[in-house]
Parts: C-alpha cells; sequence; structure tokens
C-alpha cells in the first residue's frame, strides 16, 4: 500500500480535484483505492458524493467521520468509518471529514498522539488497499501534520502563480520539520514525488513563454521536481463535481468523475490517465 498526501500551503490550487480524479484514474486501473479527507471543509467528502443531505439533523457523517479515526487509538479504525462513494465506478471507499473537524482542532492537539493513532490505523489496511490518496487543507495545521507523517508521498498541485511559487518555501519547512518527527519515528523521509502543475490556461503563448519559465523556477529557486504531466484548467472538471440528479423531491448533488462524467472521452480524462501512469511509475508500480 503506497500513501499519498495531495498538500500545498495555498488554497484553490486543485487539490481536492486532483485526489477524486486521480482516484478515480487509478480506480479504472483496477487499483484499491482509499480516498481520506483530512480537510475540515469537507470538499472531497463533498465531491466522492458523501454529503446527501440539506438538514443537519440528516447529517449521517457526524457519528464516524476522520474526527473519531484520530481519537481514539482503540477504537473507530478505518473499516468502520470507511464509506462506498458512487462518484466513480468501481466504486471508492472513502474516509469523510466533517466540519466538527475544525472545533475539534485544540483538543484533538494537546493529544500527542494523534499523528501517531493515524499511521497506526494506517498500518492495518496495507492489505485492503494500493493506494491511499489524502487531501488536505492549505493550512499549516494538525491535520496537514497527521497527513504528512501517514503518508510515504507527497503530490504538490500549484497553479504555479507568483504567490503558489512564493508560499512554497512554507511547504519546504514544514516538510522539513515534519521529516525531523518522521526520522524520530524511524520513517524514511517523505518522498516529494513534485509540484503538479493544476489549473493551467490553455493559451497557447502562455504554454509557450510563461509556463516553461514558472517550472523553471519551482526548480531552482525552490529546488523541488516538477511532476511531467500538467492538469489544464477546463470547465468539465468543475462542472463533474457539480453534477446533480433531478429525483421527485428535487434536484439532489451527484457529484461524479470526470471519468464517468464525460465517459472516457475528454482531454481531462487523458490528462487524469497521464497522472495516474506517472505516479504509478515514480512509485515503482509499472
Ligand atoms: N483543472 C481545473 N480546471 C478548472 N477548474 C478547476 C481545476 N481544478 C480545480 N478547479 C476548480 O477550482 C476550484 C478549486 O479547486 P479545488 O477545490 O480542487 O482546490 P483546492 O486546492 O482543493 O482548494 P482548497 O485549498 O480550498 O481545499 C473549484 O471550483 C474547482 O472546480
Ligand atoms: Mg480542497
Amino acid at each position: 500500500m503506497k500513501v499519498i498526501a495531495v498538500y500545498h500551503n495555498k488554497g484553490g490550487v486543485g487539490k481536492t480535484t486532483i485526489v477524486v480524479n486521480l482516484a478515480a484514474a487509478l480506480s479504472k486501473k483496477g487499483k484499491r483505492i482509499l480516498v481520506i479527507d483530512l480537510d475540515s471543509q469537507a470538499n472531497a467528502t463533498f465531491a466522492t458524493g458523501l454529503i446527501k443531505f440539506e438538514d443537519e439533523k440528516d447529517d449521517d457523517l457526524k457519528n464516524a467521520n476522520i474526527q473519531h479515526v484520530l481519537e481514539m487509538e482503540d477504537k473507530y479504525f478505518i473499516h468502520e468509518v470507511v464509506r462506498k462513494s458512487q462518484f466513480n465506478t468501481p466504486e471508492i471507499d472513502v474516509v469523510p471529514s466533517h466540519i466538527m473537524l475544525m472545533e475539534k482542532e485544540n483538543e484533538l492537539s494537546r493529544n500527542r498522539q494523534t499523528e501517531l493513532i493515524f499511521s497506526h490505523k494506517l498500518k492495518s489496511v496495507e492489505n485492503q488497499y494500493d493506494f491511499v490518496l489524502i487531501d488536505t487543507s492549505p493550512a499549516l495545521n494538525l491535520y496537514t501534520r497527521v497527513a504528512l507523517t501517514g503518508a510515504d508521498y507527497l503530490i504538490i498541485p500549484s497553479d504555479l502563480k507568483p504567490f503558489a511559487n512564493q508560499v512554497l518555501a512554507n511547504v519546504k519547512n514544514f516538510v522539513k520539520d515534519n521529516n525531523i518527527f518522521r526520522k524520530l519515528l524511524n520513517k524514511r523521509p517523505i518522498q516529494v514525488l513534485g509540484v503538479l502543475p493544476s489549473k493551467i490556461p490553455l493559451n497557447s503563448e502562455f504554454r509557450q513563454y510563461t509556463l516553461p519559465k514558472r517550472m523553471e523556477n519551482v526548480r531552482q529557486n525552490y529546488g523541488l521536481p516538477v511532476m511531467n504531466t500538467c492538469i489544464s484548467e477546463r470547465s468539465d472538471l468543475g462542472a463533474c463535481m457539480e453534477s446533480i440528479i433531478v429525483t421527485s423531491d428535487g434536484a439532489i448533488p451527484h457529484p461524479r468523475s470526470i471519468f464517468d462524467y464525460r465517459g472516457g472521452n475528454s482531454r481531462s480524462v487523458a490528462e487524469f490517465e497521464a497522472l495516474a501512469d506517472e505516479l504509478l511509475q515514480k512509485t515503482g508500480e509499472l
């Protein structure tokens, strides 16, 4: 089982979009996938169709979500909290997040074992999954520390805009500090697969002149590798997450992976297939 954290300290760069569609791409290739939502905004939980309620009294996630996994060492193991998501065929296992995670952070921070509990519980499902993909918030907080401690690999999605590049320094320091913690746990340093260009405009002049300079900036000034795949800015990647179905009760959210939304026929699909292949190759699975 390979555990991949998807993280950048800048918001809105496409982390959640990449987690759910990369999960879909890998599952279409026959891999057994677990998605874990470690962001209190719960966007991956929504994007995988697990937030079905409109009214809080119907909230069926509040009693079993990632918060419970982190809270207790001897209860709420991953297999007890995981949900089957139909946002993609084949269906994908997801550990949902919950907005309550936000107010729980202080309490969980006081518990010195939170990162260890998460890593320990991941270990207990190592024979059930080939890849675990962890969605994170753009913060430098307990939950991102938990993700970076549990993961073997890191993908850093970035729109490569100047501010995104500047905060790469924070990501590097955060990774460096976390690697000290990992060392004390006898874990190898997290392997940075690279900065993944994301939401990249299709404009041909931009691609020819600006994009190569921005990629070079990442390599030269931040010493980080840039991944070979590039996820372009395309409206279908937003639309598939916003899809709805109309029932007798009205319209309800029915998010789908780009693969199921487009039926395999789109450039976004081709890019996510390329990303899955690059991941398989870089993690020694090809
Ligand atoms: N490649 C893309 N092309 C077009 N729109 C995209 C693309 N990737 C993401 N988006 C859109 O950009 C917005 C932010 O994307 P997303 O939620 O994946 O980013 P994020 O990094 O997870 O954000 P946050 O930091 O808030 O968690 C969403 O509306 C999403 O639909
Ligand atoms: Mg997100």
